[in-house]
Formats: structure tokens, C-alpha cells, sequence
């Protein structure tokens, strides 16, 4: 059994009137330890894929199976804990809180994960911190740990959001265009970031990304078009 299976995965969005087939279908299976990328024309699915991977949505119909477990209708609140504990999220856009400094972005996963348990493990404002600066050193941007996002370079704000991404330590790892808005020297930092999380910790991780280059960094490559992946 792999570690993620998708089967027969169909995502539409709207009602009757205006409904928009995302995903048609869709039969993916992950080993663990993967890296992959996903590849294929704006609108083919891409995020929603990812979205549904990382219990950010729930499909339409079809069945997920995670780590052996069928959590296909699970509630709200247990795909959160999913979410918390298991999934890390990169963006395209960093979504960083611009209100914050850096290491309170860093901090925000483990403050979300001591409100879902309640079984005693909750770490003390301290012991947050120090996680926190520990991936902002992983990352190699310690020094900008109390400065405001928005004084950071492109590059160094997607650092930002893969310490961030990192901090819980995730099984997986779900990346959406986590190198489009970067140049190229940032690009190859960032992907080669993730490999060696990859390699180091036998993460999974799915990136999405246009950049043939950037797909090539990862084991496996599929291609989605009109909801489906071809094969
Ligand atoms: N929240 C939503 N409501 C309605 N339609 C949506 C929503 N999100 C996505 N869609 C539609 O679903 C389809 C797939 O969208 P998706 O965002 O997954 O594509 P994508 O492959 O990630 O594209 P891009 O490369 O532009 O990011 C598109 O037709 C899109 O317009
Ligand atoms: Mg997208």
C-alpha cells in the first residue's frame, strides 16, 4: 500500500449553473520519501491537487487514503490536526503575515499545534522560540529573525515560509510554485533547500512548478491537463 493513495479523485467547484470540473478523476500514488513535481498548464488542477493532498479541502468524490488510514470523510477538526501535525505548506506568494516579524511567521504552525493538543506535549513560549530560530539557522537567515517581512528580499521571504514550513516537522511537504517568483539563482537555492530535506529526513514532498529545471531536482515528474494526469 503506498503512502498516499488517491483513487478516482473528482474536485468540482460552484453549483449546477456554474460548475467547474477541477479534477476528473484523478488516481495518484505517493511513496514515501518522494519528491515530485507537477507540471502542467494554468488551470489544469494543480492546486487543487495539492490542496486536497494537504486536508486544505475535501474532494468531491473519490477516496484518500493517508498513511494507511482512509480519511476520506473526515471531519473538519481531525483533517486539521492532519494538517498541523503531518503537512508543511509552501506558496507561490510566501503568504507571510506581513504584521508579523520573522520569527513570529516561523512561530505560527507550533502555536496552532499546542491549541489542537491536549495531551500534554505543549511547548512554553520559550521552547517556541528557540524552535523557531533553530529552522530561521536551518534556512541561513537567523540574523533577520526580528526584522519585519517586508523588509526582505523575495528570496529570503521564501526562506522564510519553508522555515515555517518546516518547524513541525512534517511528513510531507506540499510546495505550489514555491520558485515562480524568484530569479534563478534563488530558484536553485530554494529547490536544492528542499531536496536536502528531502534526502536528509525522508520527507515527502510535491512541487508544483512551470520550470522544467526546477522539476528535474525531484525523483519523479507528472503532468497534469483538463483535471487529469497523463501518463
Ligand atoms: N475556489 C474556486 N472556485 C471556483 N473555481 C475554482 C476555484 N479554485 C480553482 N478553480 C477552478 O478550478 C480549475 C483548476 O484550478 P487550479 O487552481 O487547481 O489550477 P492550477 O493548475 O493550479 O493553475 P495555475 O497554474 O494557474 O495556478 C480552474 O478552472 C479554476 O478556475
Ligand atoms: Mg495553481
Amino acid at each position: 500500500m503506498s503512502y498516499i493513495q488517491l483513487t478516482d479523485i473528482v474536485k468540482n467547484y460552484g453549483d449546477k449553473q456554474e460548475i467547474v470540473h477541477a479534477l476528473n478523476k484523478v488516481n495518484f500514488n505517493i511513496e514515501k520519501g518522494e519528491m515530485i513535481a507537477v507540471l502542467g498548464t494554468s488551470g489544469s488542477g494543480k492546486s487543487t491537487l495539492l490542496n486536497l493532498i494537504g486536508c486544505l479541502d475535501k474532494c468531491t468524490s473519490g477516496k484518500y487514503i493517508f498513511d494507511g488510514k482512509d480519511i476520506t470523510n473526515y471531519k473538519d477538526k481531525e483533517l486539521a490536526i492532519i494538517r498541523n501535525t503531518k503537512m508543511g505548506f509552501i506558496f507561490q506568494n510566501f503568504s507571510l503575515i506581513t504584521d508579523y516579524n520573522v520569527i513570529e511567521n516561523v512561530e505560527i504552525p507550533l502555536i496552532y499545534r499546542n491549541l489542537l493538543l491536549n495531551n500534554g506535549k505543549k511547548l512554553n513560549k520559550r521552547e517556541i522560540k528557540k524552535l523557531a530560530l533553530k529552522q530561521l539557522k536551518e534556512v541561513g537567515i537567523e540574523d533577520y529573525a526580528n526584522k519585519k517581512v517586508t523588509e526582505l528580499s523575495g528570496g529570503q521571504q521564501q526562506r522564510v515560509a519553508i522555515a515555517r514550513a518546516i518547524v513541525n516537522e512534517p511528513d510531507v511537504i506540499l510546495a505550489d510554485e514555491p520558485t515562480g517568483s524568484l530569479d534563478k539563482n534563488n530558484s536553485l537555492k530554494i529547490i536544492n533547500m528542499l531536496k536536502n530535506i528531502n534526502e536528509t529526513n525522508n520527507t515527502t514532498i510535491i512541487v508544483v512548478t512551470h520550470d522544467e529545471q526546477i522539476a528535474k531536482f525531484c525523483n519523479r515528474i507528472i503532468r497534469m491537463e483538463d483535471g487529469v494526469i497523463l501518463n
